[in-house]
């Protein structure tokens, strides 16, 4: 059984009375156990919305998911999922402990847990010296780790990240990728969402290529390269939305934005 099964999703927005957005149409994947999962796709292409529907944050228009064998409102399954949004909100008054600390009790864990936790997690994501230090002192590399550690303090089987690495410099890349190879070498599983294809073509086993809320499409990077004809991921990624793009110009394939 696959560890996330997602069933013919698809998400409306109503944008005012006669607008709606496709954001997702109609889309089929599955997530087994132990991979890191990459999400690829252009702006707008409908990434975070199925990260959020996957999450439960968004309810589908149309489809399901499964999640270790349980739907995504299942409170047990969605104990189990970790996350770490695009845009994190830092309360930036707090100290990394604290934010911890925080996050632990939303969980509802225990105190001596949380603080085994969170010694822990500091020291995974090198930041055993800032946990006294408050968030605005932070720079962007340390707020990115201290998000990733809030995202692990439940100790997650699924670990969701959307673009972690957006607007770290080449050090800070390298060590969040590092670092989710550890986490894969952990048992985690994660469906990692990146712009940046060198990153997903280190880490990721398989990857999906979204595009206009349409899963062009997913497997491994060695079986689409062959597929495409492509050299890389850059040009896999380009050839597999060309080639969508014309299709969809001569009338084939359903638009998925209105
Ligand atoms: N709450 C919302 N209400 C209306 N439209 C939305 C909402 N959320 C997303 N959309 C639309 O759905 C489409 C997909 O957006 P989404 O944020 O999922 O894209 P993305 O692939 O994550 O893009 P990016 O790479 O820029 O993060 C876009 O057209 C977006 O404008
Ligand atoms: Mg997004």
């Amino acid at each position: 059984m696959p560890l996330l099964k997602v069933t013919g999703l698809s998400k409306v927005f109503q944008l005012g009375r006669n607008k709606t957005v496709t954001a997702l149409n109609n889309v089929n994947f599955e997530v087994e156990d132990g991979e890191i999962f990459g999400i690829l796709g252009p702006n707008g292409s409908g990434k975070t919305t199925c990260l959020k529907l996957l999450l439960g944050i968004l309810f589908p228009t149309e489809g399901s998911i499964s999640i270790m064998g349980k739907n995504q409102f299942d409170v047990e399954a969605k104990s189990r999922i970790g996350f770490l949004p695009e845009n994190p909100y830092y309360y930036e008054y707090l100290c990394g402990t604290e934010v911890l600390n925080f996050y632990g009790r939303l969980f509802g864990m225990p105190k001596g847990l949380i603080k085994e936790r969170t010694e822990y997690l500091l020291k995974l994501v090198n930041l055993q010296d800032a946990g006294k230090l408050a968030l605005r002192h932070y720079s962007k590399g340390m707020l990115e780790r201290i998000g990733l550690a809030s995202s692990l303090i439940n100790d997650p089987k699924i670990l969701i990240l959307d673009e972690p690495t957006t607007g770290l410099d080449p050090i800070g890349c390298k060590e969040t990728r590092d670092l989710l190879v550890r986490l894969k070498e952990m048992g985690k599983t994660i469906l990692l969402s990146s712009h940046f294809l060198s990153e997903v073509e280190r880490v990721c086993s398989r990857i999906a290529i979204f595009h206009r809320g349409n899963l062009l499409t997913t497997g491994s990077l060695s079986s689409l390269l062959n597929q495409y004809g492509a050299d890389n991921l850059e040009d896999l990624f380009v050839k597999s939305i060309e080639k969508y793009d014309v299709e969809l110009e001569s009338g084939k394939p359903v638009a998925a934005t209105d």
